[in-house]
């Protein structure tokens, strides 16, 4: 049997909700990582650094026992029309925030504080650049005239290729990267600019959500893309390039309101998020790229120090389960009663 030895992961995107939700979500995060960067889209959302320490005490609280000591919430502050300079500066010098979110309004899922219009922050992006607060972007546009297929594309050539421009110190992070034109976005800087990468963006592509019948637990957003943009982030995760790194998105949504007649978007990996990127990476024969994309580049691209207690995989079958007790409901996760090949030691 084939074991793979590799350096503990991170995951550098992650919504683990609140409140009750918290019992399940952190507990399969913590199995998996040492650290996560925790998304602020909450009801309400995590606005400053007050909201920010007292949620990561409701997460901490949901720690496990056994992984108290190891598992770090890194928190992020959601943009608004209103963010003040104060409030950046304040996240900032705070270690236990790691960013910025900019949610465009009505981008996604719990995002209707987002902002409305991107001039009306860019004093707040200039604050970031100075006091060395990365900015995570929601790249899509939410023009109701644009495709839902074009909204990253537009985002990116409207909106960040301008930050890009002003604010050159700035790091960004462009999540959830759907397309080839934003790997191309990427590759074109050499400093400040990277991406994370789902795993069901690397492992799906638009006939999967939709031939045969829309299938809820594969929506998302931004939303799943055809092939060649599939393919292209496929060759951008295997390349070893450490600009793309890890990012889950996983998004948990309770079963009831998924399998409905308007699904939210969102997809849960819950504990199996390390067990599908390390399939889609033997998938593609890139078994020795694994452990970079997955536990080196995102803490490099953040100046963290590199986790140095390792984890074991091996080559043997996981059922990954129908669903999990959530909330007072279910919750169904990505690729539910699939059998992989990878599975924890
Ligand atoms: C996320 C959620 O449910 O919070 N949904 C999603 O489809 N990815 C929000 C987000 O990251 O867009
Ligand atoms: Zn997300």
């Amino acid at each position: 049997m084939l074991n793979l030895n590799i350096t503990r992961p991170d995951d550098w995107h992650i919504h683990l909700r609140q409140d009750a939700a918290l019992a399940t979500t952190v507990s399969h995060a913590a199995q998996q990582f040492n650290r996560v960067i925790v998304m602020p889209n909450c009801t309400p959302p995590i606005i400053d650094q007050e909201s920010a320490l007292k949620y990561r005490n409701h997460i901490i609280t949901n720690i496990p026992s056994n992984y108290k000591t190891q598992f770090e919430p890194l928190l992020t502050i959601y943009l608004t029309d209103n963010t003040t300079i104060e409030n950046i500066k304040h996240a900032a010098f705070d270690k236990n925030i790691i960013a910025a979110k900019l949610y465009p309004k009505g981008a996604t899922t719990n995002s209707n504080s987002g902002v409305t219009n991107i001039l009306k922050i860019y004093n707040i992006l200039e604050a970031m650049e100075k006091f060395g607060l990365p900015l995570l972007v929601h790249g899509e546009v939410t023009d109701r005239n644009v495709d839902v297929f074009d909204r990253e594309t537009v985002f990116i050539d409207k909106i960040l290729t301008d930050i890009r421009i002003k604010f050159p110190n700035l790091k960004i992070t462009l999540e959830h990267l759907t397309t080839k034109h934003g790997v191309d976005f990427v590759l074109n800087y050499n400093h400040n600019t990277a991406a994370t990468i789902t795993p069901h963006h690397l492992l799906l592509n638009r006939n999967d959500l939709l031939v045969d019948g829309f299938k809820p637990h594969y929506y998302c957003l931004p939303i799943i893309k055809d092939s060649p943009n599939q393919q292209a982030l496929i060759n951008a995760a295997v390349s070893g390039d450490p600009r793309f790194f890890a990012g889950s998105d996983s998004a948990p949504h309770v079963r009831s309101n998924k399998e409905s007649a308007c699904c939210p978007a969102g997809i849960y990996h819950g504990p199996n998020t390390v067990l599908v990127y390390t399939e889609f990476f033997d998938m593609q024969n890139k078994l020795d790229k694994l452990e970079a994309f997955i536990s080196f580049y995102g803490a490099d691209f953040y100046n963290l120090p590199r986790n140095t207690d390792k984890i074991t995989l091996i080559k043997n079958n996981t059922v990954i389960p129908d669903n999990y007790n959530y909330l007072d409901n279910a919750i169904v996760p990505f690729w539910a009663g699939r059998t992989i090949n990878w599975s924890f030691g």
